[in-house]
C-alpha cells in the first residue's frame, strides 16, 4: 500500500502548459486511494478545464472567492486549507511561486496557501531562463527556508522549442518523489523487519503432513503495520490463504520447518527486527516415505523427530537485531512465557493464551500481552489483529528509540 492511500490531497493548479498533465496526476492520485480536491487559478482554465480536473477528483473544482453570479457564497480557502493532509502546486508558475514568497494574495489558490498548515510541495514550471532567473531563485529559496518542498523540475524540450531545465516533473516522478519523501520521516523508515507468519508442514508422504491450524493472518497484519510505518519487510510465509495489500513487502512462501530455518538464517545479517510469529511445527518425521503410505496395516507408527528451534538459533547467533518472539500456551501462561523469554535471549516476547476466547488461530482477533526482557508485562483486551499488531509494533519503535 502506497503512504499516500487515504490522504486527503489539495492540488494547486496554476498557468502554464504543464497544467495539462495534472489530469494525469489526479488520476495516479486517486487510484493510489487519496481523497483529491482541485484549486486552480484563473489562467490555468485556459490549459486545462475545471470540468476535466472535477470528473477525475470527482470533487468541484475551486478557482474564485465566490461561487455564483451574484457573489452570495463564499469559497471557504480556510476550511480548504485545513481540509488537506498534503498540498500539491503543480504546475507552479514564475508569478505563483513569487506571490507565495510574497504572500501576494490575490487569487484563491495563494489565500489557500497561506491558510494550509498542511506539508506544500511545489513543481515548478517555465522556461529555462525564466528558472534560472535570480528572482525565481529567491522565490525558490524563500518557500524552502518556509518548509515547503520544491519538486525539481526535469531537463527537456520546453512549449518555447528550447531544450533545458523548466519542464515540470512527469506526474508519475511527482508521485514518486513525494511518497519517498513521506517515507523518510515515518518511525520505521531504514529499518529491515524481518516476519514469519503462518504454519509450517511436515511432510510425512507426497500426500499427508503434520501441520497446525496457524492461518498466518498475526504475521501478515505485523507485516503490512511494519511497512506502513516506512520498514523494508521480508516476510517468510508457511502455506497460507492471506494475500498482501502492500506491493512493497518480499514475501518468501516456504512450506517445511527446514526451508523456514534457511531463509531465515540467510537474511538474518541483514535484519534490525525478527519477529517470530509463525507457528514453527515443533516435531517432523525421522524419514519421508517416498510412496504413498498404503492402510493395510491396522496401525501406523511414525517416527518424529524435533524440528530445529529457528528462534532459538537465531538468539544464540544475535548481534545487534532485536528478537521478537511469540508463546501461545494453555496454561501457567505467563511464566511459560518468560521462560522462553530468558532461554531464546529475546527483547520481548508476545503472549497469546488458547484460553482466550477469539483470540489464537484462525480468528481475526487476538489477545496479547507483551512481555519485556525487563519483566514489564501489558495486557491488552480482545482487539482486532490489525489493531494487535500496532500494539506490537509500537512497542519495538519504543525499544528502537531507547
Ligand atoms: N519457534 C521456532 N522454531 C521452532 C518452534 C518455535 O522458531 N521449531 C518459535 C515460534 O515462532 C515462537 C516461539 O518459538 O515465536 C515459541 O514457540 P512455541 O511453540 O510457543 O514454543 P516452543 O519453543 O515450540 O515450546 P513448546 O511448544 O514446548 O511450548
Amino acid at each position: 500500500m502506497s503512504v499516500l492511500s487515504g490522504k486527503k490531497i489539495l492540488l494547486g493548479v496554476t498557468g502554464g502548459i504543464a497544467a495539462y498533465k495534472t489530469a494525469n496526476l489526479v488520476r495516479l492520485l486517486i487510484k493510489l486511494g487519496c481523497h483529491v480536491k482541485v484549486v486552480m487559478t484563473p489562467s490555468a482554465k485556459d490549459f486545462v478545464t475545471p470540468l476535466t480536473l472535477s470528473t477525475l477528483s470527482k470533487n468541484p473544482v475551486l478557482s474564485t472567492f465566490t461561487t455564483d453570479e451574484d457573489d452570495e457564497m463564499w469559497n471557504n480557502h480556510v476550511e480548504l486549507g485545513l481540509w488537506a493532509d498534503l498540498f500539491i502546486i503543480c504546475p507552479a508558475t514564475a508569478n505563483t511561486l513569487s506571490k507565495m514568497s510574497s504572500g501576494n494574495c490575490d487569487n484563491l489558490l495563494i489565500a489557500t496557501y497561506l491558510s494550509a498548515k498542511c506539508k506544500v510541495y511545489f513543481a515548478p514550471a517555465m522556461d529555462l531562463d525564466m528558472y534560472k532567473h535570480e528572482s525565481t531563485k529567491l522565490s525558490i529559496e524563500k518557500l524552502i527556508s518556509f518548509g515547503n518542498m520544491l519538486i525539481p523540475p526535469e531537463s527537456g524540450e520546453l512549449a518555447s522549442g528550447l531544450v533545458g531545465k523548466g519542464r515540470m516533473a512527469e506526474p508519475e516522478n511527482i508521485v514518486t518523489f513525494i511518497e519517498k519523501d513521506l517515507s523518510s520521516n515515518l518511525p520505521l523508515s531504514g529499518k529491515t523487519f524481518l516476519i514469519t507468519a503462518g504454519p509450517t508442514f511436515e511432510s510425512i508422504d507426497p500426500v499427508r503432513f503434520i501441520g497446525n491450524h496457524s492461518s498466518g493472518k498475526m504475521g501478515f497484519e505485523l507485516a503490512e503495520t511494519a511497512s506502513n510505518l516506512g520498514a523494508n519487510v521480508i516476510l517468510i510465509s508457511g502455506p497460507t490463504n492471506e494475500k498482501l495489500k502492500s506491493k512493497s513487502i518480499q514475501l518468501k512462501l516456504i512450506t517445511s520447518s527446514d526451508q523456514m530455518f534457511e531463509e531465515v538464517v540467510n537474511k538474518y545479517r541483514s535484519a534490525d527486527v525478527v519477529i517470530m510469529s509463525a507457528a514453527v511445527a515443533d516435531f517432523k518425521p525421522k524419514s519421508i516415505s517416498n510412496k504413498k503410505l498404503k492402510k493395510s496395516n491396522q496401525n501406523l507408527s511414525i517416527e518424529v523427530e524435533k524440528t530445529k528451534d529457528i528462534l532459538s538459533h537465531l538468539g544464540k547467533t544475535k548481534t545487534n537485531q532485536l528478537l521478537i518472539g511469540f508463546a501461545l500456551e494453555t496454561d501457567n501462561e505467563i511464566e511459560n512465557a518468560k521462560s522462553k523469554l530468558i532461554n531464546k535471549n529475546l527483547d520481548l516476547i508476545i503472549l497469546n493464551s488458547l484460553n482466550d476466547k477469539g483470540a489464537g488461530f484462525g480468528f481475526d482477533t487476538n489477545k496479547v500481552s507483551i512481555i519485556s526482557k525487563e519483566n514489564k508485562i501489558i495486557n491488552f483486551p480482545l482487539k482486532h489483529k490489525k489493531d494487535v499488531s500496532l500494539d506490537i509494533i509500537n512497542n519495538i519503535i519504543e525499544l528502537i528509540n531507547e
